[in-house]
């Protein structure tokens, strides 16, 4: 037998091999009485059910693994996934589809372990900060397409949680401190990433508000303050983006883990808020088989530990009937239904690099918030202009970006790697020395504090970008910059009055050097283009729009827990809350501030705040006028706003409402907002009719929301402390 012949030989046997393989993974392209796209998702899904055997079921239910997660289980289709967080299984005879997760909170995740190139958006928050419901969609829009050039075609964003506190390592990924605000632009996001046919998420249901003993704590909240709060904002998303899934969270809350918590998944999400999608655990999060089934888990990820063989056993001895079995599976094939992703199948594709360039930039002017402008420094006028000092650690190479599993890999570098301080390609100094010709802009990193002052000294302006780096996996011990950055702006403000600060956070900082400062810009984590989007603000071609979606407070003190509950030492983790065999909280965080989230809770204690909720600046000014509200079937705010100033901008306008005393709530509540574009000069009428449950609250004893009878104040303005326009109204 020569070579040639054994090429041959094993030609042959490998093609048999593969045809013998390939078959039982290769997806069905036939036409099923499911093809009918005229169907409705329900119906189409209770067809395929129809046909799945019991082990094709039990494969809809749980993951297989995730690149990095530790486990003892060889995975011999491993080969199956994707590079993402995790996947789920199909049902190729049946032409259903493998799952393909990927994290995508800013950008698609690990790029770089998968070869592949995401854009990184601007932080969560800093989306928030723009109040716009049409932002929120683009954001979307822009990872579904990603995600589906890549491969993957369901996404785990959609990050809700409610910023009870600024501490929380996870700030950046949420949508900040108002219910309203984050469930309406979450829900623009996931409506607009579905649409690109990728299954949406909405998490982490609910209440997983700081990072510490996540796994293992238990939090302690009243119902009506949930339903209020963090649980209303989940509810607007739900309502807004009807997403496919809804992933719960890994703490427990009032006392039972939310994976398997009957409150969370069945009284609330099904039949109060009729939630017809699939719940997935979040990564770890299932302790259990019978008891998390029964309460409404739907898919175990990224494991099969309880929804794997122990899940198929229950369902043999008639510990899990096989219609709640069916349950599980028909909302999961239901939600791929509706998202597209059996009609539309995957097809990868090149990332579309510049298009995405051009989002992020737009997204990051209209969320970088203007907090000070002292005697109108900004925009910097170039003519007058000779000199820059741009200070700061990296400022001349890039700008940080927020880590854990929301990391977007940047181009150019390896795999970032878990809590790695990643610095996003976009350096502050070459685009401020493109912006400024004839301009002599120079460079100081800050690590010598003389060295920094003298260079601002010798300017005739200085830049300081200073950076606050939070991950999920930590909180922030303080809410004070690190590394010795207040000192360096402190001593670079002294040298130079005419000192701008650019803040690189994903969440409020302390500024003790406030005074001192000429400008402050809070870029948040500002994503693949931020110093063109910074540039572009300080030279004046974006006039700036965006208001803070949370609260900067004075200190840590005014916090409504000044020190952060945290688990005992050397007790972490699951092993911790397995112990006894069953999941047992180890620790408590008891939200006593119960509805006084943010700015209600500095209203209410009535502690001054830094910066207040619903706060920005702009390069004009605006006027309210001539408020009316009505009440029919629906409350409706009228009013006027004017463009004073001499440039066209963008205003968000806020209406709040001050419920009567007998409600028992913090003095006010947002319930309402629209963004006008407005020319120099020019005026327009805004009409918003309010959600009746925005100006309710939740009872309790009967389980509902009601309107408490009396006089209802509405305020409207253009900041939570800034509301020129009030008016009064009976509601019964
Ligand atoms: C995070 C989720 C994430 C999941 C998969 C968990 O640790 O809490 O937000 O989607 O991991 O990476």
């Amino acid at each position: 037998m020569n070579w040639s012949k054994h090429g041959i030989f094993a030609a042959t046997f490998i093609f048999a091999l593969l045809f013998a393989v390939l078959p039982s993974f290769a997806q069905e392209t036939a036409t099923h009485p499911w093809s009918d796209r005229t169907l409705s998702p329900d119906v189409r899904a209770d067809l395929v059910l129809k046909e799945m055997t019991l082990d094709e079921k039990i494969d809809l239910i749980h993951g297989n693994g995730m690149p990095g997660w530790p486990e003892k289980k060889v995975r011999t289709n491993a080969y199956l996934g994707n590079g993402g967080a995790g996947f789920v299984l199909g049902v190729p005879r049946l032409g259903i589809p493998i799952i393909q997760m990927s994290d995508a909170a800013y950008g698609v995740r690990a790029s770089g372990e998968n070869g592949r190139y995401s854009t990184a958006l601007p932080s969560n928050i800093a989306s928030a900060s723009s109040w716009d419901p049409q932002a929120a969609c683009a954001y979307g829009t822009l990872i579904g397409r990603e995600l589906r050039a890549q491969g993957f075609n369901m996404t785990l964003g959609g990050g809700t949680n409610l910023t009870r506190d600024p501490r929380n390592g996870r700030t950046f990924e949420y949508m900040g401190e108002d219910p309203i605000l984050a469930g309406t632009l979450v829900g623009n996001r996931i409506k607009c990433e579905q649409a690109q046919h990728v299954i949406g998420d909405i998490k982490h249901y609910a209440l997983n508000d700081q990072e510490n003993g996540r796994n293992e704590v238990n939090v302690v909240i009243s119902k009506r303050a949930m339903r209020e709060s963090d649980l209303l904002a989940f509810q607007i998303g739900i309502e807004v983006g009807n997403p496919a899934a809804v992933m719960c969270s890994y703490n427990a809350l009032n006392g039972e883990f939310a994976c398997q918590n009957k409150y969370l998944l069945t009284e609330v999400l099904r039949k109060s808020w009729d939630y017809k999608g699939f719940v997935v655990s979040d990564w770890g999060g299932t302790h259990s088989t019978i008891k998390a089934s029964a309460a409404g888990l739907d898919n175990e990820e990224p494991l099969d530990l309880y929804y794997g063989e122990a899940f198929k056993a229950a369902v043999e001895s008639g510990k899990i009937s096989m219609a709640e079995l069916d349950t599980h599976v028909r909302r999961i094939l239901r939600s791929e239904f509706l998202s597209g992703i059996i009609d539309y199948p995957v097809q990868k594709s090149v990332v579309d690099v510049e298009g995405g360039f051009e989002i992020a930039r737009k997204m990051a002017e209209h969320s970088m918030v203007l907090l000070r402008n002292e005697n109108k420094i900004l925009p910097l006028d170039r003519a007058k202009l000779n000199s820059i000092a741009i200070i700061g650690p990296n400022a001349d190479t890039g700008m940080i970006s927020g880590g854990g599993s929301a990391q977007v890999d940047p181009p150019g570098r390896p795999n970032a790697g878990w809590q790695a301080h990643v610095w996003f390609p976009t350096s502050p100094l070459k685009t401020i020395r493109a912006m400024a010709p004839g301009v002599d802009v120079q460079f100081d990193s800050g690590a010598n504090l003389s060295d920094a002052a003298r260079a601002a000294k010798s300017a005739d302006v200085a830049i300081v970008f200073v950076h606050q780096w939070t991950s999920e996996g930590m909180d922030l011990t303080s809410l004070s910059l690190p590394d010795n950055q207040d000192a360096l702006i402190d001593q670079v403000a002294s040298a130079n009055p005419h000192t701008i600060v650019v803040l690189e956070t994903g969440t409020a900082v302390t500024m003790p050097w406030l005074g001192k400062t000429a400008a402050v810009l809070e870029a948040w984590y500002a994503g693949s283009k931020g110093a063109d989007a910074v540039g572009n603000i300080l030279f004046g071609a974006v006039n700036p729009s965006a208001k803070l979606p949370m609260t900067f407070p004075r200190n840590e003190n005014d916090l409504p827990h000044p020190k952060l509950v945290v688990p005992a030492a050397g007790d972490l983790g699951l092993a911790a809350i397995m112990r006894t065999g069953e999941a047992k909280p180890t620790f408590e965080v008891t939200y006593d501030e119960g509805l006084e989230v943010g700015y209600k809770w500095y209203d209410a204690e009535k502690k001054p705040v830094l910066f207040p909720f619903g706060f920005g600046l702009s390069y004009t000014t605006y006027a309210y006028s001539n408020l009316k509200v009505s009440s029919g079937k629906e409350v409706s705010v009228t009013f006027t706003v004017k463009n004073t100033g001499n440039r066209a901008g963008e205003e968000t306008t806020e209406i709040y409402a001050a419920l009567p005393a007998a409600a028992k709530e913090p003095p006010k509540r947002l319930v309402g907002f629209q963004k006008v574009h407005l020319n120099a000069g020019e005026s327009t009428d805004v009409s918003v009719n309010l959600d009746p449950r925005f100006l309710s609250i939740y009872d309790e004893a009967k389980d509902t929301w009601e309107l408490v009878p009396g006089t209802y104040s509405i305020l409207v303005g253009g900041a939570s402390e800034n509301l020129p326009l009030g008016s009064k109204i009976d509601l019964h």
